[in-house]
């Protein structure tokens, strides 16, 4: 049985039609309710949906062989998995984002807000820039506003939640999109099966492209 773990939402849907043209259907997924495991017997197929920041570790610890997980959230925990394909799907950029006009001094230390603890003080470090991390679970945008943090570091994708708060990107550093991830052990040990999918998958992206 392959055990798949699958990011809830649109993407999620996105990523499982690849699995299905694939040729891992698993009909009952497209059946209305709150259920989150799906298998197909015949096909050896179980999916799951978790939250998209979750797979990561589903996947590390070999609860699910494979998995989809945005390149935020590899970058941010670092978990030991294989990174087997870049989707190209679910794409933004992560970025440092402040109110407008807002001008940098190098002599102060730089309070940033962001969910993305490790990527912010990566970046920073790679700058020599001393900062005071501020470490929020959501509604970033909020920070610099009410004067909690003087930026912030946040995914963005539209910008509308940018704008619509009066902010804007004062740096864009890393290019994001979902990527196709798998355990290791799994990885070995189940790898006809993974390359069977991973050739279907790699030939979608480029159909895609
Ligand atoms: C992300 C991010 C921004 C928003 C950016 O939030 O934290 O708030 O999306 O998208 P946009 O550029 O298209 O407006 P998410 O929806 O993941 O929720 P959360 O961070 O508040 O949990």
């Amino acid at each position: 049985m392959l055990n798949v773990a699958l990011p809830k939402g649109r993407l999620g849907e996105k990523v499982y039609a690849m699995f299905e043209k694939a040729g891992f259907e698993c009909p009952a997924i497209h059946e209305p309710g709150r259920k989150l495991i799906f298998e197909n017997e015949e096909k050896q197929v179980r999916y799951f949906w978790v939250k998209p920041s979750d797979v990561a570790i589903y996947v590390e610890r070999g609860a699910a062989d494979i998995g989809v997980a945005g390149k935020d959230i590899l970058a941010e925990y670092a978990p030991d998995v294989y990174e087997l394909l870049d989707l190209n799907l679910g794409k933004c950029r992560m970025a440092v984002a402040a109110k407008k006009g807002f001008r940098d001094n190098p002599e102060k230390t730089l309070r940033v807000a962001t969910k993305f603890t490790n990527i912010a003080k990566a970046h920073y470090a790679a700058q020599g820039r001393d900062i005071d991390i501020i470490h929020l679970n959501g509604s970033i945008e909020i920070a610099p506003i009410l004067d909690l943090s003087d930026v912030i570091v946040d995914i963005v994708e539209t910008g509308s939640t940018l704008k619509e708060n009066n902010l804007e990107v004062y740096e864009s550093f890393m290019p994001i999109s979902a990527r196709l991830i798998a355990n290791k052990p799994s990885f070995k040990f189940k790898n006809a099966l993974m390359q069977e999918i991973l050739g279907s998958l790699s030939a979608q992206v480029e159909a895609e492209k």
